[in-house]
């Protein structure tokens, strides 16, 4: 698929780059860039070869201010309820891919953009970035997650201020309430999401991925239910030539060199 509404770059060092690409629009989402979104997710969780990816917007402003309120405006219920059903699967396949992603948010993340923020692994913003869930304000509601992953990350009372004020916050309390994981400068953004791949990278990738589907997985059911699962994929993990590579480097004084095995 070529793409005419984000680019996709892959670098040698495994990580890939997905930049949303319509800064004219402060890279509002649209039909047409959600479907480009979907294939470069998809080329992220099948190629062997990429094991990292960072998500961010072109220009200055905008990491992506949302889905295009354009395209909202004429929608019927019928079609606004299968377009937040695409979109939610969009970024649920992004959210589940067994290799981590980092959001490097460098603007306003509002709306659908936020959604997709919190969709990655974790979120890295520039200090000028503004984050909300602004929907509200238009008269709808988040449909690409927000109302489910927000409380997820930042709890009940602070997400329900967020989702129904509609207001935005600025980098500072995004970090101070658990939104965003790491505040870098704008300049460095992507250096600094490359740089924390390189170092979850440098990990077990099965154990990685394993790490991330526990948490996954124990969000979404009791703690017993989600004990048993952490439980299996230990036992899992001690069957990968990773474990044995692992802590016999550790016990030779050495780094490990994972195969992924
Ligand atoms: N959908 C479609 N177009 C959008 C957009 C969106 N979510 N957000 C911004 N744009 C467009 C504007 O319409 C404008 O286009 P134009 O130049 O053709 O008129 C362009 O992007 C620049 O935006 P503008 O509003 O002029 O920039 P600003 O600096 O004055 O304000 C924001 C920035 C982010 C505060 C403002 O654009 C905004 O509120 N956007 C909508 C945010 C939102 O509600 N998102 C949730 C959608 S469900």
């Amino acid at each position: 698929m070529s793409y005419s509404n984000i680019s996709f770059e892959a670098g040698h060092d495994g990580v890939a780059i997905v930049t949303v690409n319509r800064p004219d629009k402060l890279n509002a989402l649209n039909r047409d860039t959600m479907g480009e979104l979907s294939d470069a997710f998809t080329r992220v969780r099948d190629h062997a070869a990429i094991r990292g990816l960072i998500v961010t917007g072109a220009g200055e402003k905008a990491f992506v201010a949302g889905a295009d309120i354009k395209e909202l405006a004429a929608l019927s219920a019928a079609e606004a309820q299968q377009l937040s059903q695409r979109g939610q699967a969009i970024f649920r396949a992004l959210e589940t891919t067994p290799k981590p992603s980092v959001a490097a948010i460098n603007g306003f993340a509002l709306g659908g953009g936020l959604e997709l923020a919190m969709s990655c692994t974790i979120r890295v913003a520039a200090p000028e970035a503004k984050f909300g869930q602004p929907e509200v304000k238009l008269g709808i509601l988040p449909g690409y997650g927000g109302t489910q992953r927000l409380p997820r990350l930042v709890g009940r009372g602070r997400a329900l201020d967020l989702l129904i004020s509609g207001e935005m916050i600025d980098s500072a309390e995004a970090h101070r309430i658990g939104l965003v994981n790491y505040i870098a400068p704008r300049q460095e953004l992507l250096a600094f999401s490359r740089a924390w791949l390189h170092k979850v990278m440098a990990n077990g990738p099965q154990a990685t991925a394993l790490a991330m589907e526990a948490v996954d997985i124990g969000l979404d059911c009791g703690l017993d239910q989600g004990l048993r699962f952490e439980a299996a994929a230990f036992g899992l993990t001690a069957a990968t030539e990773d474990r044995h590579e692992g802590t016999r480097a550790f016990l030779e004084k050495r780094k490990p060199a994972f195969a992924g095995k």
